[in-house]
């Protein structure tokens, strides 16, 4: 295990990489005592299964999953006041969620203007509001959380807590949202989410400095997932993503994921762009079938054992987790080899 203070957690592709499900197993794991969520906002879902039992956020950390953890929202976050009111019930959540003085409040005209509009239909973007919501930031009109009445027993200095907890050697579990190539800086414009969400961005949500991060996991999912406009290199057709088990349905949106083989240009990029310390690697299972429910690397076939060190040889980062099945414990920990 690491002894690391923050380890920050992003997505290499285009969102969907499966970052809801590593994150739950470190928070489970490593027992950090504080976790916080940079990225966009209530565009993002991440899902894990914990015994049989599905869960999904858009608001809260996913290391939710680890009852004693505290849960933190940065101030680069967007909130939607009714999903986190709603998940803060769903997991009894109250008493250790706490959200930055100065996150930003998506309200009902963002979500109208994001549903409605013909630019929001042509990027493909989920309708939460985050979009019209981060142009009123820029414009400086948005409201943040401090102005919100409801949110008043949640409010908290989320980057002052964080840096205590860091310097005070405690482990912090940073948890990034979307993808790599959905970045508004570095992804591929205009079909992007309306924020960078590398590594940089989501340390500078929270208010973490560069020196204070030990470890960036990037989180590749098997083949490439896309939902939304914008080019996607090698897509399949739907027919034949089905045929594969490629076909998968957006969390938040119910809108059904284009899908193209694992693509090593784009993950050497999102190394670079994340200054990557370690791969995860998720859905191992759906490439090769025979490693469903894997928990160690002898279990894995010759073929997939190639296909992991394929990875690593070209992107010169180590695969350190690797997913092979739904549930939070399907999973290959080589964190300490
Ligand atoms: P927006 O972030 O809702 O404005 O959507 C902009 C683009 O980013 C669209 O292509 C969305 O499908 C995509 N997007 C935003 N958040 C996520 C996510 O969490 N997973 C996958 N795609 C996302
Ligand atoms: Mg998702």
């Amino acid at each position: 295990m690491s002894s690391m203070p923050a380890t920050v957690i992003v997505g290499g592709f285009f969102g969907d990489e499966g970052k809801g499900k590593i994150i739950a197993y470190l928070a489970l794991k490593d027992k950090p005592s504080i976790a916080v969520r940079g990225g966009v906002g209530p565009n993002a879902g991440h899902t894990f299964t914990i015994n049989g039992n599905r869960y999904k956020v858009r608001m809260l950390p996913s290391a939710v999953a680890y009852p004693s953890c505290r849960l933190l929202i940065g101030a680069g976050v967007l909130v939607d006041v009714d999903v986190l009111l709603e998940e803060l019930k769903e997991f009894n959540a109250y008493s250790r969620v706490k959200v930055d003085n100065q996150t930003g409040i998506i309200e009902d005209r963002h979500r109208r203007e994001d549903k409605s509009s013909a630019h929001s239909s042509m990027i493909g973007t989920t309708g939460s509001g985050s979009g019209p919501a981060n142009a009123d930031r820029a414009n400086r009109t948005l409201r943040i959380a401090r102005d919100i009445d409801t949110l008043e027993p949640y409010l908290d200095d989320v980057s002052y807590s964080i840096n205590m907890a860091i310097r005070t050697g405690e482990h912090v579990l940073v948890e990034g949202t979307q993808g790599t190539f959905l970045s508004l800086y570095h992804g591929t414009y205009p079909y992007v989410t309306s924020k960078d969400v590398t590594a940089s961005a989501i340390c500078s949500d929270v208010g973490i400095g560069p020196k204070n991060v030990d470890d960036v996991i990037v989180v590749f999912k098997s083949y490439v997932t896309r939902v939304g406009s914008g080019h996607l290199e090698g897509e399949l057709s739907r027919d034949e993503a089905a045929r594969r088990g490629w076909l998968e349905i957006a969390t938040v949106t119910g809108r059904e994921r284009r899908a193209a083989p694992f693509n090593y240009d784009l993950a050497a990029r999102a190394v670079m762009l994340n200054s990557a310390t370690q791969i995860a690697l998720t859905k191992l299972d759906i490439l090769f079938p025979e490693c469903k429910h894997a928990r160690s690397y002898s279990d894995l076939s010759r073929e997939a054992r190639e296909f992991i060190t394929g990875i690593e040889d070209r992107l010169n980062v180590k695969v350190t987790l690797i997913g092979t099945g739904e549930d939070t414990y399907d999973i290959i920990d080589l964190r300490d080899q």
